[in-house]
């Protein structure tokens, strides 16, 4: 970060430098946001983008007029609604006298050196009629090349203030041509990847589900100036909204074909009311800028992902045989032990008990009906308990995990007996059940105690239980709690989510060493602001590889590879009865945090054979495939009916190479494509991995050099459709 005062002016005599204007500029290694104070005190968004050398020449470029925000001239950093503001603000408050309008003025600016890599620029802004203060918070992290901000609203008037709507980040971009690239999905289908040239008007990427707000739309997305989004060219905008709950990022172009970014908290049925001395903080929006495509943009995001927004970052992950799609509900204590069997006899590292293994009597959770809320082991099912389980696991050689869901109660439960109070619901209405529960209100902290104490207990259980996975199976619908006073009833979606993060604090200072999976019906909470906490999250319950390829690419957009699970199933596929071979299903979990899905003990001669042999061979490019640079050589998406990409280790000197087939090709279409990331100047000793049947890969064994395989590239004989091929290479 630099200022440049007037001094400076005397270093520019014919340009006329005026006197008052400041230059903020936050960089990294390779990007600067640069924003400016104009001579009436507006804080200016100059530029995002490269970093280039020196930042004077921004004060040549002088804004004496008054910015109007709706017509390009000036946009402000942050627009609050007033003055000539008529896009759609950052900022909307109603302030103690009723006054609409906020006009904010730069105050001050400090820097921080946080360490050798993040420098926090603080922005205060006031407004010359009301005693309030904005605090713009930017960090950059320079080696990752991402910029985060959020912002603060402090009340410091004589009575209370509305904020009803105060966004995390604003963005103002001038090009031709925008294309956005968002996510959208359902259950059993998130993430599917879209693209969509914006045209004037404004596109708002919204949830108002408060949980399961990843299920249709994720906070993530790219913009890409005047052509579609590619890997490896052209200028790209990521951003990510850092929210588990309601979120609302707007695209809007104005009538001088600028593109306004406003990303935040959702202000739907949100309006927050501060008292005087109180203050609302906004998540962060975390931001990234390529010129060289996507692939830059996405790989900053996983570096720092990996560096300051997951748990045990370093650590790789197990290897994992999670009961769901195995047993269901459906299992006594042999069902279990026998997987355990089963699974350490072919090197699974982790068994992990899914739903069903609490509740009791009436309340006994042998279906979604009932149990919910009751946290006790079904001793009728596992009538030695959990510490047995865990103990039988570990004498196997594997680490035990457990299922929790404790935002939810079913309504067949001691619990909703004991605190209807606690149930989220509007008012006299009846409750809304989905897959047959409700959702308990983490605005009240009583609740919050009691989900932290439920962790507490399910994990005192067994000493011997290192992994939990998190799960969160409907969306509030309906919200109104009884325990926010009436007139702040609007409060509940940001309480609530606030409230689960305080349980996610409180949880990881009990048990900073536990493995924490996201789950939320598969992929439906996957944020910058869960993951944080967590190890991995479950990226989908459709576990059918052809549809797992789109998922997991959409989603490794963002979202690393060593976080996401990636479960071999059964065949037919119990989410779309497809029948893949296990070549192709573990061809496509080894891409991520593998794992397996199944009854282990229906894996039979050959097969078994193959996973066992599959497993062993994952273990060998796990640590590529969760710590180096991810490549993406062939989009799904484009329809050409392959997919492909590559982990490239950061000392390039292994990668690890997937290619697979996704439809009939005709007999002799062949895959060709050109590898990357690795160094020209290198050998590299290519094996084919978990080969299987005629169409072997020519090169298994050769050496070919880094400038041939990144320039005149390979050819691969998978054109039947659930082809693959995988192949590891290493410097010689
Ligand atoms: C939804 C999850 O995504 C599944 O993996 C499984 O844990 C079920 N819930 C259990 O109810």
């Amino acid at each position: 970060m630099k200022i440049l005062l007037t001094a400076l002016a005397c270093l520019f005599p014919t340009i006329g430098i005026m006197a008052e204007n400041k230059i903020i500029s936050v960089d990294t290694d390779k990007t600067s946001m640069v924003m400016q104070v104009n001579p009436d005190g507006k804080l200016i968004h100059d530029y995002y983008g490269k970093k280039f050398n020196g930042i004077e020449p921004f004060l040549i470029k002088q804004y004496k007029e008054q910015p109007d925000n709706g017509a390009g001239y000036a946009p402000m950093a942050y627009p609050a609604y007033g003055g000539l503001v008529s896009i759609q603000p950052a900022l909307k408050l109603t302030h103690k006298d009723g006054v609409q309008t906020t006009d904010l003025r730069y105050d001050s600016h400090k820097v921080t050196q946080i360490d050798d890599n993040r420098e926090k620029t603080e922005i205060v802004l006031t407004d010359p009629l009301y005693d309030i203060k904005v605090i713009l918070d930017y960090t950059a992290y320079k080696k990752e090349d991402i910029i985060t901000e959020s912002v603060t609203v402090l009340n410091n008037e004589t009575g209370k203030i509305a904020v009803e709507n105060i966004a995390a980040s604003y963005l103002p971009l001038h090009a031709d041509d925008y294309y956005l690239t968002h996510f959208n999905g359902i259950w059993a289908a998130e993430m599917q990847l879209k693209e969509d040239k914006l045209t004037p008007g404004i596109k708002s990427i919204e949830s108002k589900k408060g949980l399961q707000t990843t299920a249709a739309s994720n906070p993530a997305f790219m913009v890409s100036l005047n052509q579609p989004l590619n890997e490896n060219n052209g200028e790209v905008y990521a951003g990510a909204l850092a929210w588990s709950g309601n979120f609302k990022n707007t695209f809007e172009i104005d009538e001088c074909d600028r593109l306004h970014i406003v990303a935040g908290p959702n202000d739907f049925a949100s309006t927050y009311y501060l008292e005087p001395g109180e203050s609302l903080t906004t998540p962060e929006m975390i931001w990234a800028y390529s010129n060289t495509g996507s692939g830059t943009a996405s790989r900053n995001f996983h570096d720092w992902v990996r560096n300051y927004n997951i748990a045990h970052p370093e650590e790789e992950r197990a290897i994992v045989l999670n009961s769901w799609e195995g047993a269901y509900f459906d299992f006594n204590e042999k069902t279990i032990t026998d997987m355990i069997d089963d699974a350490a006899a072919i090197g699974v590292e982790m068994f992990v008990l899914d739903d069903g293994w609490f509740g009791n009597g009436e309340y006994a959770r042998n279906s979604d009906h009932a149990g919910l809320g009751d946290w006790q082991v079904n001793t009728e099912k596992l009538p030695k308990g959990i510490d047995y389980l865990a103990k039988y696991a570990k004498n196997k050689g594997l680490k035990f995990g457990i299922w929790i869901e404790p935002e939810m109660v079913n309504p067949q439960s001691e619990l909703a007996q004991a605190h209807p109070e606690w149930i989220v619901k509007s008012g006299k209405r009846d409750k809304i059940e989905m897959r047959n529960q409700l959702v308990l209100d983490l605005s009240n902290p009583e609740v919050q105690d009691f989900i932290v104490t439920t962790f507490d207990n399910v994990l005192k259980q067994s000493p011997d239980i290192s992994y939990v996975k998190w799960d969160a199976n409907r969306y509030i619908s309906d919200f109104g709690s009884e325990y926010l006073p009436e007139d702040k009833q609007s409060h509940f979606w940001i309480d609530y989510i606030n409230g689960l993060y305080a349980v996610c604090d409180r949880i990881r200072e009990m048990y900073p060493d536990v493995t924490i999976q996201l789950c939320s019906s598969g992929g439906a909470r996957l944020d910058m602001g869960a993951l944080k906490y967590h190890d991995e999250f479950w990226t989908s319950d459709n576990t059918n590889a052809m549809d797992r390829i789109f998922i997991q690419y959409s989603t490794n957009l963002f979202y690393p590879s060593l976080a996401t699970a990636a479960h071999v199933s059964t065949a037919p596929n119990h989410q779309t009865g497809l029948i893949a071979p296990l070549k192709f299903r573990f061809d496509v979990a080894s891409s991520g945090r593998l794992g397996l899905e199944l009854q282990p003990k229906d894996l039979k001669g050959k097969e078994r054979e193959f996973a066992e042999n599959a497993i062993k061979t994952y273990k060998q490019i796990r640590p590529i495939v969760h710590h180096g640079d991810l490549y993406r050589l062939k989009n799904p998406y484009d329809g050409k009916g392959w997919a492909s990409h590559q982990y490239v280790s950061k000392d390039k000197s292994k990668a690890v190479f997937f290619a697979y087939s996704l439809k009939y090709h005709g007999r002799t279409t062949y895959f060709d494509t050109k590898l990357q990331g690795l160094d020209p100047d290198k050998n590299y000793r290519i094996t084919e991995l978990n080969p299987q049947g005629w169409n072997k890969f020519y090169g298994d064994g050769q050496v070919f050099p880094g400038d041939y395989l990144m320039n005149a590239g390979i050819s691969l004989n998978i054109g039947n459709p659930m082809e693959s091929t995988v192949l590891l290479l290493e410097e010689i």
